[in-house]
């Protein structure tokens, strides 16, 4: 029997089912995690911001036949919290969400780790929306030398165009609009592409597009759709993007060949 393993922090959206729901397709059973991971937080606001909607979330994982649910408490993950967490991510740390979100990846590989330790996975799902976060994690599995296939599932947006995410939850409504701006940049992107050759050109076009808007830009970056160094050359050219809408901060990416 294949074990899916579908780890989220709750807040869940149509993008998370859509996890377990290719789950679904891809294994037998099929577990959830709903675990809000303390390590991977660098700002304490932002953990404490963080959206929780434990009830809701059952009751949709139970719609889409999710078979069952792992809801830790941070001394299940952590038992031991002085107890010390090292892993090399390389380049992958030190780039984009790397650069500005500092030990972000090393929680999310940590938490994953002991997730499937105890879990035991076959195969675990990971959202494309977080491209960087999905190559940590293979990163870490070939680092373990960990029998569980990782899988990448398509970013599921909102009619507009915003990728689904659980912190779409905290902005206001102007916010909610202006917030399509990263995906009206992204789609931007996509057309330059079709004329222009040069990556630096399309970076500084996307970039500029981007400032003219009330977001306040982080990174944009075009980077090899394998692997996600500084893309060189168009072929096989992803964007990816950071930016704040008020508090919240989006990101998002896209395949630009
Ligand atoms: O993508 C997320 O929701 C989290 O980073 C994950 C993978 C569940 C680890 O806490």
């Amino acid at each position: 029997m294949t074990l899916g393993f579908v780890p989220t922090m709750g807040a869940l959206h149509p993008g998370h089912l859509s996890l377990i729901e290719a789950a679904k397709k891809q294994t037998k059973f099929v577990v959830a995690s709903i675990f809000v991971n303390p390590t991977q937080f660098n700002d304490s606001d932002d953990l404490n911001r963080y959206p929780r909607k434990e009830k809701s979330d059952l009751e949709m994982l139970k719609s889409v036949g999710c078979d069952m649910v792992f809801l830790p408490e941070v001394e299940d993950i952590y038992p031991n919290p002085k107890e010390k967490y090292e892993i090399d991510l390389g380049f992958l740390d030190e780039v984009m969400e790397g650069e500005f979100r500092p030990n972000h990846f090393t929680g999310v590989a940590r938490v994953v780790e002991r997730f499937f330790s105890l879990i035991r996975p076959d195969i675990a799902f990971f959202g494309e929306k977080d491209i960087q976060q999905l190559a940590v994690i293979r990163r870490m599995t070939e680092i373990r030398n960990l029998d569980v296939d990782v899988r990448g599932v398509e970013t599921k947006r909102e009619t507009d165009g915003l990728a689904m995410s659980s912190r779409n939850l905290l902005l206001n409504e102007s916010q909610r609009q202006e917030a399509t701006h990263v995906f009206e940049t992204l789609k931007y992107g996509q057309q330059l592409i079709k004329e222009i050759k040069d990556v630096n050109v399309i970076r500084e076009k996307m970039v500029a597009f981007c400032k003219n808007s009330k977001l306040e830009l982080e990174y944009l970056e075009l980077v090899d759709n394998q692997s996600l160094r500084s893309a060189t050359s168009v072929d096989n050219c992803r964007a990816c993007i950071a930016a704040y809408c008020g508090k919240v901060r989006l990101i998002d990416n896209m395949a630009l060949f």
